[in-house]
């Protein structure tokens, strides 16, 4: 449950120090690593060796020479970092941690819809269960997916999964036609609205909109910037505006703001506010108590059997290969 939305939370809030100071002492103890990534808490934020996006965090799995990592995300996150890192302990701190996204795509039907298309390219995003990367070709993230379908030579036929709004928003900026969209989407950016944007944009006329792609078309339409989140706090480190609505999941403001001290985010809110902000209560469900309860256990540990695991490798390798 989300007890208090991160916008509202104070940057490196001493809330539960105690327990920070038993992770540290156990990480070393353990060889173990944090990764976060940007939705998570601000106090889980603190806590990690490494904070960054999906593609970000997959590299660091891929890359870490601890023994053991601690996945502060969700599960589809974890499972990456598995494939990546079969002989590492992988550790997710909430098993519960879910994906509508990777939800909206379950691997018996998406088998199904793929079999429609034998000689299209298969490119599925990051957000989807092992099982489906494993009748994919090429995984991307929202950092890379435009330059991992223009990889693809533009007459073979690609099928992208599961995001319609990632998806549409690449066929709209390359021009591509023959991309088959799977109809999944994020309950999260789904729900931000044109209409709260435009009211905000009214209080706020100098304030520049920065979106992620996973937002519907109107959305992005309406914004100054779209990229993945590591790209849109990129741009605020780069670009001289001094106040940004953020149409995202809150959790990204607390690393906008470090990095930003001087300038104002207002993360915007999801049509059916009631605070203001727009959590993923899935990221959310990631404490401090539970990573120190985790790192003590060495448990709930992310396992995939073998054969899967080695026909998802692929397309993470492939996609990391494409994105150097
Ligand atoms: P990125 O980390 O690629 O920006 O994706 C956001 C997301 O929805 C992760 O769940
Ligand atoms: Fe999944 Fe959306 Fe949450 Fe990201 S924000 S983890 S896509 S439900």
């Amino acid at each position: 449950m989300v007890d208090k939305c991160s916008c509202q939370t104070a940057p490196g809030s001493g809330a539960m120090k105690n327990y920070a100071e038993e992770i540290n002492h156990l990480k070393k103890e353990k060889n173990a690593v944090v990764l976060a990534h940007y939705y998570t808490r601000p106090e889980v934020q603190e806590v990690a060796d490494f904070i960054g996006d999906s593609l970000a965090l997959s590299e660091k799995a891929a890359s870490t020479d601890a023994d053991m990592i601690v996945f502060a995300g969700v599960h589809f996150m974890g499972e990456t970092a598995k494939v990546l890192s079969p002989e590492k302990k992988v550790l997710l701190p909430d098993p519960e941690a879910g994906c509508s996204l990777a939800e909206s795509c379950p691997a018996g039907e998406f088998s199904k819809f793929k079999a429609c298309y034998p000689d299209h390219v298969v490119i599925s995003y990051v957000n989807t269960t092992v099982e489906v990367k494993a009748l994919t070709d090429i995984c991307c993230t929202s950092t890379n997916a435009l330059k991992i379908v223009q990889s693809v030579p533009a007459e073979r036929g690609i099928v992208f999964a599961p995001d319609r709004n990632l998806g549409d928003y690449i066929k709209r900026v390359t021009g591509r036609e023959n991309m088959v969209l799977w109809d999944g989407a994020c309950h999260v950016h789904e729900k931000f609205s044109v209409e709260k944007i435009l009211e905000l944009k009214k209080e706020h006329p100098g304030a520049k909109v920065l979106a992620h792609p996973e937002c519907k078309a109107p959305v992005l339409l309406v914004s100054d910037f779209v990229g993945s989140t590591a790209a849109i706090l990129k741009f605020t480190e780069t670009d001289d505006s001094m106040e940004y609505i953020v149409v995202t999941e809150s959790g990204i403001l607390h690393e906008m703001r470090k990095a930003n001290p001087n300038k104002t985010f207002i993360p915007a809110p999801p049509i059916d506010s009631t605070c203001g902000c727009n959590d993923c209560e899935y990221m959310k469900m990631v404490s401090l108590e539970k990573i120190y309860k985790c790192l003590l256990d060495e448990s709930p540990e992310i396992t995939i059997p073998e054969d899967i695991r080695q026909q998802a490798e692929g397309s993470i390798r492939t996609m990391l290969e494409l994105s150097k």
